[in-house]
């Protein structure tokens, strides 16, 4: 499908609910289904990853009851209660499910076979497939550490291991510390920068024996989990789309409600209230996940600089950063991009190509990334996601500030994530 986007003259207004969280979303049906006993998961994300994480559990002989359009029961079948799923685990996008998951599989006395689409088979496993490795995991890859990825039946508790990761990664820290629950003693995992900590959150909440010291996760293996009841916050990557919109068109005045806060995931709102964003927090409620309601104005913003260690912290939000950027005064800085060449799709290329036909650019200077703000209206243009759910939203921003109706290629993509957003945002254009 194709999206028609038109300029936007009196901003963004009213109110709106996020989707649910989709990193929450997969951890809870993966590690509710490893535990023991039944939860409820509140606010679900059926979006397509999300699915796919659920579609791997039921094959794998995990009850899972679609309550109703947005919660889930979950009878937890134990550590050890998996079964054989019969054929592959498909996992369609979703390098979140493969990555965490295969660190369930390790686990597990049968073999596994997980695969994904074309743009998860561009993904690089070997993050992934080192560490496990070194817990006496076997493991197949294709092209040396691509999916598909065959996990040979494990025999008996895997090695604990102390390792360091070279990059700030959420899904391996997550691979690391789910096989760590399989291992014979204590398995930890230290990063450069702290990158979110939703399994560290889940975990505990679930009883497990986890420990945080830093930017070093540790966790004890052989003990159960003890199920208990979720509640999925908003999801402030998809509050993002929305965030900068109001941000950067005049006569904007948006609330945005129930969405997650967890320190390690609001860097966008922290980065941007830095660039000068009225963005305000109101009903702050600590929990598990914590959660608040934002109210975002029109504001002038100026450039800044984001460092390597926040980068983790808004990782998925930079696409849609560069065009808060772009409409900046000044020039803005992000460090440490080249995780973002290894995401969905190469997000770095992706905005280059479909900002040089907005009539703007972005450069790359090392490891950097300059943007030179103060554009007025972008060029109308056929726009392209390439496939990535991200660059579609973004793409769908910047075109509200172009001069007439844009046109946006390939959004099915954004299944993916947010199925709604294009109704969405004709409810706050409206
Ligand atoms: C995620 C972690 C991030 C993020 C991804 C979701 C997670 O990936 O980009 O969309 O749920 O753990 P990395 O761990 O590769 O940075």
């Amino acid at each position: 499908m194709d999206w028609k986007i038109e300029k936007c003259d009196k901003g963004l207004n009213g109110e709106l609910v996020p989707p649910a969280d989709k990193s929450i979303s997969h951890r809870a049906v993966m590690f509710g289904s490893i535990a023991d006993g039944k939860c409820r998961v509140d606010n679900f994300l059926f979006s397509e990853d999300c699915l796919c994480t659920l579609r791997a559990f039921r094959a794998m002989g995990v009850d899972i009851a679609q309550e109703n359009n947005s919660s889930l029961i979950v009878n937890g079948v134990g550590l050890k209660g998996l079964t054989p799923p019969g054929e592959g685990l498909y996992f369609g996008n979703s390098g979140t499910s493969m990555r965490i998951i295969s660190g369930i599989m390790a686990g597990q006395d049968f073999e596994s076979k997980l695969s994904g689409d074309v743009s998860l088979s561009r993904r690089p496993m070997k993050r992934i497939i080192e560490p496990l490795q070194r817990m006496g995991v076997k493991i197949e890859s294709s092209g040396g550490g691509f999916p598909p990825l065959k996990i040979m039946p494990s025999s008996g508790a895997l090695k604990a291991i102390d390792y360091v990761n070279p990059v700030a990664s959420a899904q391996v820290k997550s691979c690391v510390v789910s096989a760590g629950l399989y291992a014979d003693g204590k398995t930890s995992l230290s990063e450069p920068y702290q990158s979110r900590d939703h399994t560290e959150r889940m975990l505990e909440h679930f009883s497990a024996e986890i420990e945080r010291n830093g930017l070093k996760t540790t966790i004890i293996g052989g003990k159960h989990l003890r199920s208990k009841d979720i509640q999925i916050p908003g999801d402030i990557s998809s509050a993002a789309f929305f965030i900068v919109g109001a941000l950067i068109l005049e006569g904007s005045e948006l609330r945005i409600k129930g969405v997650g806060i967890n320190p390690t995931r609001d860097g966008i709102v922290r980065v941007l209230k830095r660039m000068g964003a009225s963005i305000d927090v109101h009903n702050f409620q600590e929990g598990v996940e914590p959660v608040c309601d934002l109210k975002v104005s029109y504001s002038r913003l100026k450039g800044t600089t984001v460092n390597e260690a926040e980068l983790p912290l808004l990782i998925d939000e930079v696409p849609v950063l560069i065009i808060a950027a772009l409409k900046a005064e000044g020039q803005t800085i992000i460090k440490g991009i080249p995780e973002l060449k290894v995401k969905e799709t190469d997000r770095i290329r992706s905005m280059t190509l479909n900002l040089a036909r907005l009539g703007t650019k972005i450069r790359e200077k090392n490891n950097d990334l300059l943007i030179e703000g103060g554009n007025e209206r972008f060029r109308v243009q056929e726009l392209d996601s390439f496939g990535d759910h991200r660059i579609a939203m973004s793409m769908a921003i910047a075109a509200l500030c172009a001069d007439g109706t844009s046109s946006i290629l390939n959004t099915d993509c954004v299944q993916t994530s947010y199925p709604y957003f294009l109704e969405d945002l004709g409810k706050i254009t409206a």
